[in-house]
């Protein structure tokens, strides 16, 4: 949530401009920049960072902030959008995070400012001013460190000044990533901002530093620290949009090499867990969230190892009851979702052992796991995840192929013909074969795509939409009305086939569409009940399967999933509602790379 980007350098304003278009998934309600010359100027708009280029004045300076907001504190307007300023006018600040403590700083230290703004943030500057003016002038970075002190909640801060030529920043649970790049240095909230990531320093939680002449780095005691540089050169921050109108059509496209790219990086390392582990638990957000209960059903039935899965907002507070040789398991595509960080700190306490799965390389959540298994999705920059999803659920088959032959090794001695009875299943090695994943992995997106177009046309036109499915199909069902809420505002809700005659089946009428998900064939029978329930009462059905063998006349339309074996299905039948939530949004006029009220990182709780 919220961008931050600084740069030291020469002729700042375009680079500056350049790094808060990189990071405009964080947020991208309004945004700003400061800069200096003798003295400090700011310019700020709503929308989008190509208005704030628009505005900026063809001006050399040296030094310069800037952020693209995600609205927590006040609307999103000029005077709540960052940077802040300090009453004196002599202090320019930007935060991303929230100070829960806002208001009672303003009252003990602050009382006779008058604030221009409705945010927590404006307090920063101006608490700084306030230690500095106090400490009488001697020394910023103090006088930061003592702001600092007193802050509750997270933040990533950068801040310039008239008292001197540097830029200060400091950070808790909030990332700040700096590269060095000839004698220039750039600050951003994460490494997709840096124009360079040859050098790149992630700045530890609770510490600050200074970009003076050099590159300063203090720890939470003041004590200057080493900086070690890493490389991420090969971390491909791809923002071009290679021909697609939009970079979700373009990650929709991406999903076959997505996996692919990912297969072929698991084949390289060995997963770091537990020898035994007894019990899973799952931790994530959203889409996220989604793929654990994909995981938990493929774990459950391949690998016999009990999974429970939490949504990390709720699991804070659900009082978790610990099971032995847990394995807490922390699915996050950005790797900086705070509600799923703190989940993990949370796990740690309880002594679980935690394992992060995210496409972001060395973010905060590999920081905090006892291990961790990068996807290779490659950046995605749309805020609506699609292809970090089906990427995801492809590491969970691995892990269940991990967690089977973990458990073949404990019971070798009676595994003599690759299989093994354990409760009332067959425990199998793999629950795929090798052709079945090439083939997975040679989709084609066009394939699926071909009657999208149609379908999006008639429902483009509702004010609401159901999604039924059975057992897999119906944890498709949810992740593909999220999608739809999410970029169409189209409001869509999902039930279980079987759950329709419980409450739902009362709002099928005439006007009603429904789409149906049915792609296990142990379950066409029930699935088909559920549609015949629903045109007998008026209402019309579009239905996503593999089956051409099954009759659907009755269906107003059919989209056909390519013909995998059973156990990538879960993969693949979410591509329609990527597709069709695409196409609605675009049908609608929307911008589906950056809905409204949302952040591609969701960096508060
Ligand atoms: C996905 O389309 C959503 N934008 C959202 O639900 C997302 O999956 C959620 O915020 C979790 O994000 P994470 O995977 O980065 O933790």
């Amino acid at each position: 949530m919220c961008g931050i980007i600084a740069v030291k350098g020469q002729n700042v304003l375009p680079k500056i401009i350049d790094g808060l278009k990189r990071l405009e998934y964080r947020g991208y309600d309004s945004c700003g920049l400061s800069y200096k010359t003798d003295v400090i100027h700011t310019v700020k708009t709503i929308g989008y960072i190509d208005n704030l280029e628009k505005k900026i004045p063809n001006k050399k300076s040296n030094i310069g902030i800037g952020h693209t907001r995600w609205a927590t504190h006040g609307i999103p307007c000029e005077k709540n959008s960052h940077p802040h300023i300090s009453e004196s006018g002599k202090i320019a600040c930007v935060h991303n995070g929230i100070l829960e403590n806002y208001k009672e700083l303003k009252d003990k230290y602050l009382s006779n400012i008058k604030l221009k703004s409705e945010t927590d943030s404006e307090i920063i500057p101006n608490l700084i001013e306030y230690f500095y003016n106090k400490q009488n002038r001697k020394n910023l970075l103090k006088a930061f460190f003592s702001a600092i002190q007193e802050f509750k909640g997270s933040f990533a801060i950068a801040f310039i000044s008239e008292y001197d030529n540097n830029i200060y920043f400091a950070r808790n649970q909030s990332p700040l990533v700096i590269s060095k790049f000839g004698d220039e240095f750039f600050l951003s909230s994460d490494v997709n901002g840096l124009y360079s990531k040859n050098q790149v320093f992630y700045l530890p939680n609770n510490y600050v530093g200074v970009l003076s002449d050099d590159f300063h780095v203090y720890d939470n005691n003041l004590q200057e620290i080493d900086i070690k540089y890493t490389d991420y050169s090969n971390m491909i921050c791809d923002i071009n949009k290679d021909g697609f109108e939009y970079f979700m059509l373009k990650e929709i496209y991406e999903i076959p090499n997505a996996i692919k790219k990912t297969y072929n990086h698991l084949k390289t390392i060995e997963f770091v867990l537990p020898e035994k582990i007894d019990n899973i638990l799952f931790v994530s957000c959203g889409t996220s969230y989604h793929s654990s209960l994909v995981g938990k059903k493929y774990i459950e039935k391949y690998a016999q190892v009990p999974v429970e899965c939490e949504i990390a907002s709720e699991f804070l507070y659900n009082d978790y009851l610990v099971k032995p040789n847990t394995l807490a398991i922390f699915i996050t595509q950005s790797g900086e979702t705070a509600d799923t960080l703190k989940s993990l700190e949370l796990a740690k306490n309880l002594g679980l052992f935690t394992l992060a799965i995210t496409n972001v390389p060395n973010s905060s959540v590999t920081q905090l796991a006892d291990s961790t298994i990068n996807m290779q999705a490659g950046v995605e920059i749309c805020v609506a995840s699609t292809k970090a999803y089906t990427t995801q659920i492809y590491v969970l088959l691995e892990l269940t192929n991990f967690l089977i032959n973990q458990k073949k090794e404990l019971y070798k001695s009676i595994d003599k013909n690759r299989t093994l009875i354990e409760g009332n299943r067959t425990i199998n090695y793999i629950p795929y074969s090798e052709i079945g994943l090439q083939n997975l992995m040679d989709i084609n997106i066009s394939d699926i795509d071909i009657r999208i177009d149609k379908v999006a046309e008639k429902l483009a036109k509702l004010k609401h939409l159901h999604i039924i499915g059975k057992n897999y199909d119906y944890i498709t069902a949810m992740e593909g009305s999220l999608k739809i809420k999410e970029i169409s505002y189209i409001f869509t809700d999902a039930y279980p086939c079987g759950e329709l005659k419980h409450g739902t089946l009362s709002l099928i009428d005439n006007d009603s569409y429904v789409v149906a998900i049915m792609t296990e064939r142990k379950l066409i029978a029930k699935t088909l009940n559920a549609i015949h329930e629903i045109i007998s009462r008026g209402g019309k059905v579009i239905c996503i399967t593999p089956f051409v063998d099954v009759d659907l006349s009755d269906a107003c339309d059919v989209i056909f999933l390519p013909d995998l074996e059973s156990v990538f299905l879960p993969i693949v039948s979410i591509i329609p509602f990527h597709l069709l939530s695409y196409k609605i949004t675009r049908l609608l006029g929307y911008n589906p790379d950056k809905p409204r009220n949302l952040a591609k990182s969701v960096t508060v709780e």
